[in-house]
């Protein structure tokens, strides 16, 4: 197929176009449709028998897609894909009956990559980022989430920021980036607890912010990370800063994570195992997104299920994510999690495609201007060889789209 211009007007006709519900109820789709971009942005997308002729009658590319899906380019709202090394002496360590917390109070875990990640530059975190956010791009995805977290001194963090922002630019994409101050005590702070969180709140916080390095932050709440006090503590000093709080929460164990970023109005509380009752209505009261990641379910071989049917019940919104990270979610696709959030967690397959349009835009803010195919919303589209949009989550490790626009810019 021929290749879009770069910028400038472009009309993709014969389209199936396909939008969340976000009830999580069916598909919006619209079949025989035409999109217009024009620049970054959608200006019509819709009936082609209702297409405006002043947008009709305009000069530039046309692309018949032959009745295609158009899905909105897929979202992955949660991610650690900036560091260097892996894990797999780890993998095999769990294996033979070692659990992730026991590793991690060994020293092991996420100290082991952040070890080899404050050895790492810039641009060997962004080549080794590049490759993961390329797979996942080949499934898709056009909005990425990138955590830091595996730095833990203030240059690591910001060198683990300027990659995941380098490889925004590099493949034309939107990244999110979002601090994960507490992810874990390094260990020249084993004895000075007080002084790390001194140290990230009171300097790295204000100073990577003021680098503007930074779209959200976030903690991992766990009695093998940090408290709930901690976190409060973390939550506090961004919100003064006018920054977004987002939480690993109740992972693990259940320590009313989930309602503690509800109550600072947080964008995302994410895993989600242990959340009881009082979290999920906290969090419906707040607004806040629930962000199911199955890959880490999957490969630390969890039981606890996360309380899906209570927070379809509250009506809260739920994301599907990779967790995409070294340690208890080396998943490189969307697509895999999709269909694992299907298996695993009895998510329809249209409570997944939202989860990974429209309610991951809103998990990272977004939700005004991407997660959806509609006027005045940013140009990004997947086009899809399927039939129906539940194979986005029915196959396993099969081609990607045919094309994928980010911004209205064809990457594919
Ligand atoms: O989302 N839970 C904490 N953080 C990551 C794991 C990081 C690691 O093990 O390297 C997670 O599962
Ligand atoms: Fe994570």
């Amino acid at each position: 197929m021929p290749t879009a211009p770069d910028h400038g007007d472009l009309l993709l006709t014969e389209c199936r176009l396909v939008n969340p519900d976000p009830s999580g109820h069916g598909y919006q789709i619209v079949d025989d449709a035409v999109i217009a971009i024009a620049g970054s942005s959608i200006v019509y997308a819709g009936p082609r028998q209702a297409l405006p002729s002043a947008i009709a009658g305009r000069a530039g590319k046309r692309l018949a897609l032959d009745h295609r899906l158009v899905t909105p380019g897929l979202i992955d709202c949660h991610t650690h894909l900036v560091f260097a090394g892996d894990r797999a002496a780890e993998f095999e360590q769990r294996l033979s009956g070692a659990s992730y917390a026991e590793i991690a109070r060994a020293g092991g875990g996420i100290l082991a990559t952040v070890t080899a990640t404050r050895a790492a530059s810039v641009s060997a975190l962004t080549e080794s980022g590049l490759q993961r956010a390329r797979s996942l791009l080949g499934d898709g995805v056009s909005t990425i989430e990138i955590k830091s977290g595996y730095g833990l001194d203030l240059d690591s963090e910001r060198r683990m920021l300027q990659a995941a922002r380098g490889i925004g630019q590099e493949l034309g994409i939107h990244v999110s980036t979002t601090l994960l101050g507490l992810h874990a005590l390094p260990a020249e702070y084993r004895e000075r607890r007080a002084d790390y969180l001194d140290a990230v709140i009171n300097v790295w916080l204000p100073t990577l912010h003021a680098e503007g390095l930074i779209d959200a932050v976030d903690a991992f709440c766990e009695h093998i990370a940090f408290t709930v006090e901690e976190t409060r503590r973390w939550f506090t000093a961004a919100a003064r800063l006018g920054i977004a709080v987002k939480l690993h929460a109740d992972q693990l164990s259940n320590g009313a994570a989930a309602a503690l970023v509800a109550e600072f109005g947080g964008r995302s509380a994410d895993h989600l195992e242990y959340t009881d009752a009082a979290g999920v209505a906290a969090m419906a009261a707040a607004g806040t997104v629930a962000v199911l990641l199955p890959g880490a379910f999957y490969c630390l071989r969890q039981s606890q299920l996360p309380p899906i049917a209570a927070l379809r019940r509250h009506g809260v919104a739920m994301a599907v994510a990779t967790d995409l990270n070294p340690g208890t979610s080396p998943l490189c696709s969307l697509r895999l999690a999709m269909n694992q959030a299907c298996t695993l967690f009895r998510l329809t397959p249209a409570e997944a495609f939202a989860g990974v349009t429209c309610h991951a835009a809103q998990a990272l803010g977004l939700g005004k201007r991407k997660g959806r195919i509609e006027r005045g919303y940013d140009a990004d589209l997947a086009v899809w060889n399927l039939h129906h949009p539940a194979e986005l989550s029915y196959w396993m490790g099969a081609p990607g789209p045919q094309h994928l626009f980010a911004s209205g810019q064809q990457r594919y």
